[in-house]
């Protein structure tokens, strides 16, 4: 193996692409994914060695207000996507097709693709199984790499019926054969959320191309998480799955409040910060 090779420290000259991905599962190498909005994190995050940032619908909960994803649009979208591909030099960046962006026709998907493709970004992701087969078949065929995303897919939320575990029993065979259908339409990696751990690894050996789990054990190629709750920026304990590897919310906090009060005593701002 080459060093130019592996997706930690190899590439560095150059973005990630959907081979790169794909060679890394062949020799067993696991990634890290997380999610994006703005220029700020998707460069600390590209210089930090993260090889694909996801640009999410999870901005609808994380940055426009929203209590799901269902109200996100591609207006919504265009500016996170632009923000974050002009930010970063190396990571694969992915954009969300958001609810009611690519359901109604394979030449509705294609068209949002090719909007999020002209601001900068390399792939599309958008949740379903063999329902979306035309559209992940037509995006493919036109030169959009296409994501996958199955188990909890927030965007049916509102079917669904909240956000629970999916797979279990006979819909775990359901989606061992969407995720053969994704792979054989093209799609270069599936998204597989909150789903259980042993049907996760069991679709992650099925398959050639990289599994991405979020809430789906160890036993996936990859690993994606929404990065404000990874670094604690979230308020409440989240998910089960999910684990915490900062508390930016308190470092904030902490920051807020002491600058609120340096201004309200006067300590802030003094001499040194003041032009003469
Ligand atoms: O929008 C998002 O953040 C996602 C991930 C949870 C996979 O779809």
């Amino acid at each position: 193996m080459t060093t130019e090779a592996t997706l930690y420290g190899g590439i560095t000259s150059r973005r990630v692409t959907v081979r790169d991905l794909q060679s890394a599962k062949d020799r067993g190498e696991r990634w890290a994914m997380l999610t994006s909005y703005d220029m700020l994190t998707a460069a600390l995050f590209d210089e930090a060695g993260i090889p694909a940032l996801l640009v999410g619908d999870s901005a609808g909960n994380n940055v426009l207000g929203y209590e799901t994803t269902v109200p996100v649009t591609v207006e919504d979208m265009v500016p996170l996507v632009r923000g974050v591909a002009r930010a970063t030099k190396r990571a694969l960046v992915v954009a969300d097709l958001p609810f009611g962006s690519y359901q109604a026709s394979p030449a509705q998907a294609l068209e949002t693709a090719v909007r999020f493709l002209r601001e900068g970004a390399q792939a599309v992701k958008l949740e379903g199984g063999r329902r979306v087969l035309p559209q992940v078949s037509l995006l493919v065929e036109s030169g959009v790499p296409v994501m996958g995303h199955l188990g909890l897919t927030p965007q049916s939320v509102n079917t669904l019926g909240g956000y629970r575990v999916q797979g279990r029993g006979d819909d775990g065979d359901r989606l061992i054969e969407d995720a053969l259908a994704l792979q054989e339409a093209g799609a270069f990696a599936v998204v597989l959320e909150v789903v259980p751990a042993d049907l996760a690894e069991r679709v992650s050996k099925e398959l050639v191309i990289p599994t991405v789990g979020i809430g789906a054990g160890p036993g996936t190629d990859a690993q994606v998480l929404v990065w404000t709750d990874m670094a604690g920026l979230t308020p409440g304990p989240g998910p089960k799955f999910l684990k915490r590897y900062a508390d930016l919310r308190g470092i904030l906090q902490a920051a807020v409040t002491e600058y609120a009060e340096d201004v309200r005593s006067g300590a802030y701002p003094s001499a040194e910060h003041g032009y003469s």
